[in-house]
């Protein structure tokens, strides 16, 4: 009998007969020699069919071979002669289908084609580099915060209330009264901290803003972090460690699907260096001295920070927003009443933010006044009032977006691409 490998492991057999199950990407012939690309999921390689070296009712039955057709072929693996790949020489066949006619050929298709048929676009290779960088990402969050003491809480994604604010969420109906899909975890994970000291959730979050920009999504994935007896630049500190982190592994574990996806790796490969600083007050400053009609006690705009970010090589952090932009539960700056200790996380390359965080208001009294100044209904953060009475402490965390850094490593155009099945405004379907 004759192994069955991955492709991604035929360096080992050089030399030997193996048995590949995978699908058609691509053929060729030239008369009496075929040349099939081969795809497992786990790399690519070229299959050899030679009319010389088959039994005649093979050659015969390789003619029938179409676009993703699955097989299975047992072939001897030999090292191509210039490159690090691998080919084989075919020596048996068998078909598990021969595929109905594909619908995406190599030609160029329109977006809105392709989204359509998600399902199987899905099977192309830029498409297939960029969930394997994903994948490297998500479990690089997994190791970052086993390695630093964080322990994994789940957060509900059916609350009663909102966390960021009370606009941008899906209600439905939940038996005999209303309830919202989650826009964050942050306030579940709050009150598991006081349990578990440095706490993260990590899953799918929703948002029914009306955004059509390229970095916004209704369903992205969320990671939130939060952290006791922590001050602001510690906070900041762990989330730079973490976005290094998360880069470094791509850079050492994705080189070929970076390659895939044309990506210049130089921008990545500055990580190392420290992220540089600004206050929100320095960012409008620079901001309006370059065009922008930003006001003093504006929010950053996507095309704000996409400026922002094209003008550094590495992530930027800009810290200190005003208040009345950001949430109810953000700690004012002691310093200046009309500020937030907060920072968001800018990626470069115009990527803007992929990190939102801040100190949070540890006095019970404060956030109080807070949740009635937002108009938040009071019965429903009891709770979270409660976290302040028994035990409060200085406190911060942050939430990182998993679409926005698989864009920006990735050099993606729109988020859309980031995620396997991107909801938005315009699409809920596949
Ligand atoms: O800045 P946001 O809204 O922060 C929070 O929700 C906090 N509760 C997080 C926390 O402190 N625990 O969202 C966090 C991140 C953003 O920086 C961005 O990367 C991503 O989530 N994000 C989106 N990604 C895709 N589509 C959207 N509509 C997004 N909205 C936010
Ligand atoms: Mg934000």
């Amino acid at each position: 009998m004759t192994k069955a490998v991955f492709i991604k492991d035929l360096g080992q057999y050089v030399g030997q007969s193996v048995e590949i199950n995978a699908w058609v990407k691509n053929f060729r012939s030239s008369g009496k020699i075929a040349f099939w690309e081969l795809s497992d999921g786990t790399g690519q390689c070229q299959a050899i069919l030679n009319e010389a070296e088959l039994a005649p009712e093979l050659w015969h039955k390789s003619k029938d071979v179409s676009l993703e057709s699955s097989v299975k072929v047992v072939a001897r693996v030999a090292k191509h002669p210039k490159r690090e790949e691998y080919e084989l020489q075919v020596s048996e066949l068998y078909y598990y289908q021969i595929a109905a006619d594909y619908p995406i050929a190599k030609k160029d298709h329109g977006i809105d084609f392709l989204m359509d048929i998600r399902h199987l676009w899905l099977r192309s290779k830029k498409q297939w580099a960029i969930q394997r960088v994903r994948n490297t990402l998500t479990l690089a969050i997994y190791d970052f915060m086993k390695i630093n003491g964080f322990t994994k809480i789940d957060a509900p994604i059916l609350t009663p209330n909102a966390c960021e604010g009370t606009t941008e969420l899906f209600k439905l109906k939940y038996f005999d009264e209303t309830a919202y899909l989650s826009q964050s975890g942050q306030l579940y994970i709050e009150a598991a901290m006081f349990a578990h000291n440095r706490v993260f959730d990590f899953g799918p979050v929703f948002r029914a803003e009306k955004s059509k920009t390229r970095r916004h999504l209704t369903e992205f994935w969320m990671m939130d972090a939060e952290m006791a007896f922590t001050e602001l630049a510690d906070n900041l500190k762990i989330q730079e460690e973490l976005v290094r982190f998360m880069v470094k592994n791509v850079l050492e574990k994705n080189k070929e699907e970076l390659a895939i996806l044309e990506r210049d790796i130089k921008p990545l490969e500055n990580i190392d260096k420290p992220f540089f600083k600004m206050t929100h007050a320095e960012a409008v400053s620079w901001l309006q001295k370059n065009g922008s009609k930003i006001k003093a006690d504006d929010d950053l705009g996507a095309e704000d920070e996409g400026k922002l970010s094209l003008t550094h090589d590495n992530p930027i952090f800009v810290t200190h927003y005003p208040a009345k932009v950001k949430a109810f539960y953000m700690k004012r700056d002691p310093e200046d009443n009309n500020r937030v200790l907060c920072a968001d996380l800018l990626a470069p390359e115009g990527y803007g933010e992929v990190i939102g965080g801040s100190q949070r208001e540890d006095d019970y009294d404060i956030l109080l006044k807070r949740i009635q100044e937002h108009k938040l209904p009071l019965e429903e953060f009891k709770w979270y009032l409660d976290l302040r009475k028994y035990g409060s402490v200085p406190h911060g965390g942050f939430g990182l977006g998993l679409e926005r850094m698989v864009a920006w490593v990735c050099g993606l155009q729109h988020v859309r691409e980031s995620i396997p099945f991107p909801r938005t405004i315009y699409r809920l379907r596949p």
